[in-house]
Formats: structure tokens, C-alpha cells, sequence
């Protein structure tokens, strides 16, 4: 899949590959718009990534009305899926983010350069904060200092994630130089995001104009990784396209929904749009478009399905991958905290 980044990360002398870093939350089922956006570009950083390192953030999950046990029940199932979809342990560093202690030290040393103001800006801050019926906790305020910490305590020069992650990368950048300036050049490296071109924003296909999300979606407009083939097969045929008479199968910001399913089409078969629009030329009407989607999607997933059946059954195995994750990441982040305590004359000298 073709990528656009925004400049070249910036790798330090003498390093050949970058350092790749990207979060996922344990919340919620996973989606179609988390695997095209986010989790297909981890399984290929993995090949360019020294090391790449994926992070299930238990942490974040704390920050709304959340169930205890169910939050365990869902990191293995989030586990389960990035191993379904092609993470290889061996080549890659995925752990639980409650397992590294120095993400939350790091998140509290990190507010002394964030200012309030930004915080309270965030989009994401403002749309989950309206949403909270008993308690707007502090930890939902400080959400992206937690995420700048994940990324900042691996000195991590790429992140992969969705067009809607892109106002954390800001921030995290922010808070990155300010560091720098305030307490030493050099100590942090400031992070570039990594947004995919297609597919950085995959749709929901009932309300178009909204992404596909297990929050602010319609549940007939998200497809789960985990749904029935079948289940699949009707939510594209049901998708809502628009009335241009005849059919217009090509893309444009006047046509959300037929966009939508062009750029999934391709993002799941590794072509272009372009090429998908072409290829669609001849078609007699939006109804070929969404059984060619359904089907490549069910494609897709299917065998995810097969494999995460397999790995979700085993959870001894799942914490096995976990710890031994944590421990590689644990002693990155802790050589970068020493870093960043002897800095701000945190502790004994
Ligand atoms: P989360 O779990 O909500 O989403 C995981 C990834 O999926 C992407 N994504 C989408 N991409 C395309 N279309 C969509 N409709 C769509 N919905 C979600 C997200 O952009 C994300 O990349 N804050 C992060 C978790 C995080 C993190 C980090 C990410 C914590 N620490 C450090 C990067 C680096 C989040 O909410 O992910």
C-alpha cells in the first residue's frame, strides 16, 4: 500500500532502518477502519522497523467507564487479532502497555512541557468528554500525554496510525521539542506519523460522513473483523451510496459513500483506486461495486478469522507473547527514562 509521509523521519546517523512505534486500544470490537488504517501498516513495518514495536494500551482504556475483567478478556482478544493479522513476535515487539511501568512515569514527567490549553483543544478530549455520563476523569484530559509517552520512551522515529490520530502526532511533537529545548537537544526524538493514502479514514457505510468507529458509528455501517461472512457480505450490500443517475462509479469529495467502498476495494487488494475505478468502468450500476467490496473483504478476512480462533484459544500463549514483549520494551524505555530523569534532576543524581 502506498504511503505519503510527511518528511523523512529522522533517523540518526548510521541507523539504516527507523524505529517504528504505533498504540492500539483493547476497547470495543476491532474494525474494518483499524485494519486498513492501522494494523495492515503494522504488519509491514515489521520488515522495515528496528525494531517495531506494537503496544496494546490497557492504560488508555482506564481513562472512561470501563469493566475490569472485561478489559483483560479484551486485550487477549486484541492480541489474538494483531497475531491473526500477521504480527510475527519473532520479528516485532508487541506488549501490554500496564506491563511497562515507565509509560505512566514518563506521561507524568511529560506534563510538566504540555500546556493545559492544548489539551483542552483535542477534538478527541471534546468529543469523549460530551459523551461521559458520570465522571469526565482527568485521565481523559491527559490521554495524549500518555500516547506522547508511549512513543517518546522508545525514541521511536515512525507512527503508523489513522488520519484521526493526527492531531495526537502534533501534540506529541510539541511536547518533544519543548522537552528538548527546556531540558536538553537531542534527548527525545520528535516522532512522524505515518497516514496511510488510502485508507487513512475508512468510512462508516451507513453515515458516511462519519468514520467507521465502534463509538460514533452505526453498527449496520461497521464491519468487525470478527463478523460472519455472511454479516459482511450484507453490510456492503446495504451500504449507502448516493442517487446520481446514471451511476457514478468514481471518487470525489461529493461522493462519500462510493469513495468509501473504491478505497476499501483497493486498500484490501493492494491496488490503487485509480485502477479499481477502471477496472469498474463498465459496471451497470453501484450493485456490482458492493458485491466485488464484500467479497474481497470477506477474502481478507476469513482466514484472519481462522487463525484468531486458534490463538484466542490458547491465553497462556497469549501472556507468554506479552511478557516476553514487555521485557524488550522495558528495557528501551527504561535506558530512555534514566535519560530523561538525570535531564530534569529527577532523583538521587
Ligand atoms: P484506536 O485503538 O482507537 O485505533 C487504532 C488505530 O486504528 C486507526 N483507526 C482508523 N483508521 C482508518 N479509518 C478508521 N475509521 C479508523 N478508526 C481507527 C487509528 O487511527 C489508530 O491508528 N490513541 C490511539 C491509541 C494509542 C496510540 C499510542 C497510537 C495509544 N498510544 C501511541 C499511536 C501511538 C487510539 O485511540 O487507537
Amino acid at each position: 500500500m502506498a504511503h505519503a509521509l510527511a518528511s523523512r523521519a529522522p533517523v540518526p546517523c548510521g541507523a539504516v532502518a527507523p524505529v517504528i512505534f504505533s498504540g492500539i486500544q483493547p476497547t470495543g470490537r476491532k474494525h474494518l477502519g483499524n485494519y486498513i488504517g492501522a494494523i495492515t501498516q503494522y504488519v509491514a513495518g515489521q520488515d522495515r522497523g528496528d525494531p517495531a514495536i506494537y503496544c496494546i494500551v490497557d492504560l488508555h482504556a482506564t481513562t472512561v467507564a470501563y469493566d475490569p475483567v472485561e478489559l483483560r478478556e479484551r486485550v487477549h482478544d486484541t492480541t489474538a487479532v494483531l497475531l491473526a493479522a500477521g504480527l510475527d513476535p519473532e520479528r516485532c515487539i508487541l506488549f501490554r502497555q500496564g506491563d511497562v511501568p515507565e509509560h505512566a512515569e514518563l506521561c507524568w514527567l511529560l506534563t510538566s512541557v504540555t500546556a493545559l490549553g492544548e489539551l483542552n483543544r483535542m477534538h478527541q478530549f471534546r468529543d469523549k468528554s460530551a459523551a461521559q455520563r458520570e465522571l469526565v476523569s482527568a485521565g481523559l484530559l491527559l490521554y495524549p500525554v500518555l500516547q506522547a509517552a508511549d512513543v517518546l520512551a522508545y525514541r521511536a522515529h515512525e507512527v503508523p496510525v489513522g488520519e484521526d490520530q493526527r492531531e495526537h502526532l502534533e501534540l506529541m511533537r510539541n511536547i518533544a521539542e519543548r522537552f528538548n529545548t527546556r531540558f536538553g537537544e537531542g534527548i527525545l526524538v520528535v516522532p512522524e506519523h505515518r497516514i496511510p493514502e488510502v485508507g487513512a479514514r475508512v468510512r462508516d457505510l451507513q453515515l458516511p460522513e462519519r468514520k467507521m468507529s465502534t463509538t460514533g458509528g452505526s453498527d449496520q455501517g461497521t464491519v468487525y473483523l470478527l463478523d460472519e461472512p455472511a454479516a459482511i457480505r450484507r453490510k456492503f450490500k446495504r451500504a449507502v451510496t448516493d442517487s446520481d443517475d446514471p451511476p457514478l462509479l468514481r471518487r470525489g469529495d461529493d461522493k462519500p459513500g462510493v469513495t468509501n467502498l473504491i478505497d476499501i476495494l483497493a486498500a484490501v487488494r493492494g491496488t490503487t483506486p485509480a485502477s479499481v475505478e477502471l477496472e469498474l468502468a463498465g459496471a451497470r450500476g453501484y450493485g456490482d461495486l458492493k458485491v466485488a467490496v464484500g467479497d474481497a473483504v470477506v477474502e481478507r478476512l476469513v482466514p484472519l478469522q481462522e487463525r484468531f480462533r486458534a490463538i484466542r484459544a490458547d491465553e497462556q500463549a497469549l501472556e507468554a507473547v506479552l511478557a516476553a514483549g514487555a521485557a524488550k520494551a522495558r528495557a528501551t524505555a527504561a535506558a530512555t527514562l534514566a535519560d530523561v530523569r538525570a535531564a530534569m534532576g529527577v532523583g538521587p543524581p
